[in-house]
């Protein structure tokens, strides 16, 4: 797979590439593309600038993608062992660290940090010193490397041993937790979370909340942040790719077909998500079924289209989640539909262009996570929308930092709350829907990838080096 030998002068690293592949019947590969800010952001930087984006080997296909040594130009993917990823990624990363900074734990029963926590824990080492090496190998010297998210929070401080010469720089996509909750940790490893990203010169979060909250953490577990600096930096959507996306003939289909399902003249209620426990989306379930027991009358006239798409169901906790979901749908629709009336349209196969349908089609946005970073779809709706979309957004959202003026703020716990906004967005005027979705597009556009990921770079590049 592409190696620049040495010569990379900007380096993105992630859990997750920019491309998979997968096997196919007749033993071809096929490669599948993502989407997402990093992916438009680093192409804002042009073919030329020496790029390579290293990530990890994610599925078979991908393993045999780097066996057969094809692949993209300008992306390394790093074959570490299937048992060191599963542990890693499923154990440690996507189980205790995205359960802290979201504070998902459920006490009586968790967390547990015992013999099994800390075996998983030094593969989640043994993978943050794979980047950590290759990403040693293949910069050029002085080159700048941003470092993604939770499941690489020890590479800048690995890196930082192995090349002193380099920019290194951290990004959260995640919430930080409060000093209180990442005290659950164990103390020498939240010592080692901290001390890894402090080995950076730049650390990235979305919000200023969550920035303060690393802060925090940094005076209660290390000596401080010592010489490394904070950036905040809120990404915005995309505002070119998603009008001229979202008009597209697949689109199109797409609309024409969620049009059949809701039928003509009801209001719909939007929501689209990874099928993710911090999204929150059986608490939207039941403000909807609230909503309607409460307001009788909007029985028959309102659909509420929920896309809940898979996401890490090697874990039984996401796939209980999910069957929870499901269950909760069907009820809903058993105990309020009648035979021209399905009162929610559940899709759970992911479609990129089925979800541009809905933010066009939408009168209300539902977007309650329990905790989220910032949460994109609050952020593309208003831009998509068609006719004007009222947006009900948890105040636990990064999103919210910057969209709360023009939403109907939520306590997401609080599905009584949750049931009144709904109720009050979809009686909303059109005309001060219109002007909120307006404002919402522009504050939701403020900062677009592109710039969001040349700003992180040029601070790195022309900042102080923290060393
Ligand atoms: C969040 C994380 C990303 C991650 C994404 C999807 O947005 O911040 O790093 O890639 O979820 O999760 P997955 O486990 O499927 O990569």
């Amino acid at each position: 797979m592409a190696s620049s030998n040495g010569a990379a002068q900007v380096l993105v690293a992630s859990n997750r590439g920019p491309v998979s592949y997968a096997v196919e019947d007749d033993g071809s590969l096929r490669a599948k593309r993502g989407g997402g800010g990093l992916v438009s952001g680093l192409s804002a930087i042009g073919p030329d600038a020496g790029a390579l984006w290293v990530c990890s080997v994610l599925s078979d296909g991908d393993r045999e993608a780097v066996r057969r040594g094809v692949g993209e130009d300008g992306v390394r993917m790093l074959d570490v062992p299937a048992d060191v990823h599963a542990d890693a990624y499923n154990g440690i990363a996507n189980s205790v660290l995205w359960f802290v900074h979201h504070m998902l734990y459920q006490t009586p029963l968790e967390p547990v940090f015992d013999a099994e926590f800390r075996r998983q824990w030094a593969s989640y080492e043994a993978y943050n010193r794979a980047f950590a090496e290759a990403l040693a190998e293949e910069a050029a010297r002085g080159a700048a490397v941003l470092v993604q998210d939770y499941h690489l929070t020890l590479v800048p401080g690995m890196l930082r041993e192995l090349r002193p010469d380099l920019r290194i720089a951290h990004f959260s996509h995640t919430p930080w937790a409060p000093p209180e909750y990442f005290a659950m940790l164990p103390d020498d490893i939240a010592r080692q979370v901290l001390r890894g990203m402090l080995g950076a010169d730049r650390l990235g979060f979305l919000t200023q909340r969550w920035a303060d909250a690393f802060t925090a953490c940094c005076e209660r577990f290390a000596d401080g942040l010592g010489r490394t600096r904070i950036g905040v930096h809120g990404l915005g959507a995309d505002a070119d790719f998603l009008r001229s996306r979202s008009r597209e003939a697949d689109v199109e289909e797409r609309i024409a077909a969620l049009r059949e399902e809701i039928g003509e003249g009801r209001r719909t209620i939007v929501r689209v998500d990874r099928t993710e426990l911090s999204k929150n989306i059986v608490r939207g379930l039941l403000a909807y079924r609230q909503l309607l027991d409460e307001r009788p009358e909007w029985r028959e006239r309102v659909v509420h289209v929920a896309f809940a798409y898979p996401s890490r169901q090697d874990l039984a906790v996401y796939r209980d989640y999910t069957a929870e979901v499901r269950r909760l749908a069907e009820e809903i629709n058993e105990r309020y539909g009648t035979p021209g009336w399905r009162p929610v349209v559940l899709h759970v196969r992911d479609d990129f262009a089925r979800s541009l349908a809905a933010y066009r089609l939408a009168d209300v946005a539902l977007v309650n996570p329990i905790r989220d970073g910032m949460n994109l779809v609050a952020k593309e709706v208003p831009v998509v929308s068609e006719a004007g979309c009222a947006l009900v957004l948890s105040r636990e959202a990064g999103a919210h930092e910057e969209l709360g003026e023009d939403a109907l703020t939520v306590n997401p716990y609080d599905v009584v709350e949750t049931a009144r906004a709904l109720h009050e967005a979809l009686t909303m005027g059109p005309d001060e829907r219109a002007e909120r979705t307006e404002r919402l597009a522009a504050a939701a556009t403020a900062l677009p990838p592109a710039r969001w990921f040349l700003e992180q770079l040029e601070a790195l590049l022309h900042g102080p080096a923290s060393r």
